[in-house]
């Protein structure tokens, strides 16, 4: 079995659409995947998965990168807090918001800090999706070390977080507007009217033909108006021919 045959069985087995990702970074993370169980060929390894769960988890592990944290690249989750949320807010006092590829939930809780900040009487809507079901099982819990919570102020830790046992659990106050649901950006439906969609570093595992089909779908996804926020080391080139107007480097609208 070669590479392209373990991703097309992988992809009948287990519902994962391997295609989709950037070939030469996903198989040199399985291949040192691989050699770290000694494993020497992709249909052996290819077994492995179907009759062993664990291994399965770690497969899923190491192909989907879960790293985040809370207010990832602070400032230019500074344009979001002060230009792009108060004028959506303005347009819609009830936004409904999707982060896509949201990992261990501090993104879109870091959005419902800002929610909550800026429209105290609430009735916003997070959605929270993932493809990786084991770290959305880490978001639900909403528990974290400080290390993930460096670039949060003291204001903030005191009001959103009680602190247990060593770690920061989100208040309930944060976690009623977020909703976590497993979805796969490559194969599942996506939803409508979306005020702002926020996709950060999850594209740059895709081939540039998945990445422009995704950003289609988004732009379909939002409401006129709506914005879409991307990854700092991320930029939509061909922005125009996909139907997007750029407000700053990080965000693109949908036309009013
Ligand atoms: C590096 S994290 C980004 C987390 C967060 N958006 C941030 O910027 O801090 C990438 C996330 O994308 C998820 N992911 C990878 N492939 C995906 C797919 N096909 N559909 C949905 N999520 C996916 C991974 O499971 C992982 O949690």
């Amino acid at each position: 079995m070669d590479f392209q045959g373990f991703k097309e069985a992988v992809g009948r087995s287990f519902g994962l659409a391997l295609d989709g990702y950037k070939e030469k970074q996903l198989k040199r993370r399985i291949d040192s995947l691989m050699a770290s169980l000694g494993v020497g060929d992709y249909r052996q390894y290819y077994e492995m998965l179907l009759r062993d769960a664990e291994q399965r988890r770690r497969f899923l592990d190491r192909i989907t990168i879960n790293v985040s944290e809370f207010f990832r690249n602070p400032e230019i989750f500074q344009m979001l807090e002060k230009q792009v949320l108060p004028r959506l807010l303005r347009e819609n006092r009830k936004l409904r918001i999707w982060s896509a590829g949201c990992a261990n939930g501090a993104e879109p809780y870091s959005l419902a800090i800002l929610c909550a900040e800026q429209n105290p009487s609430g009735g916003h809507l997070i959605e929270a999706t993932d493809v990786d079901d084991g770290i959305l099982a880490v978001a639900r819990e909403g528990k974290y070390k400080k290390e993930v919570l460096v670039n949060v102020s003291p204001q903030r830790l005191a009001r959103f977080f009680d602190f247990q046992d060593g770690s920061y659990v989100v208040k309930e106050e944060l976690r009623r507007g977020v909703n976590f649901r497993h979805h796969d950006l490559l194969k599942d439906p996506y939803g409508r009217d979306y005020d702002l969609i926020v996709c950060r570093n999850v594209a740059i595992y895709f081939t540039k033909e998945i990445q422009d089909e995704m950003y289609r779908r988004f732009l379909a996804a939002l409401r006129p108006g709506g914005v879409l926020f991307i990854g700092a080391t991320e930029t939509i080139l061909q922005y125009q021919q996909l139907g997007f107007q750029k407000l700053a480097s990080w965000f693109y609208q949908r036309p009013a």
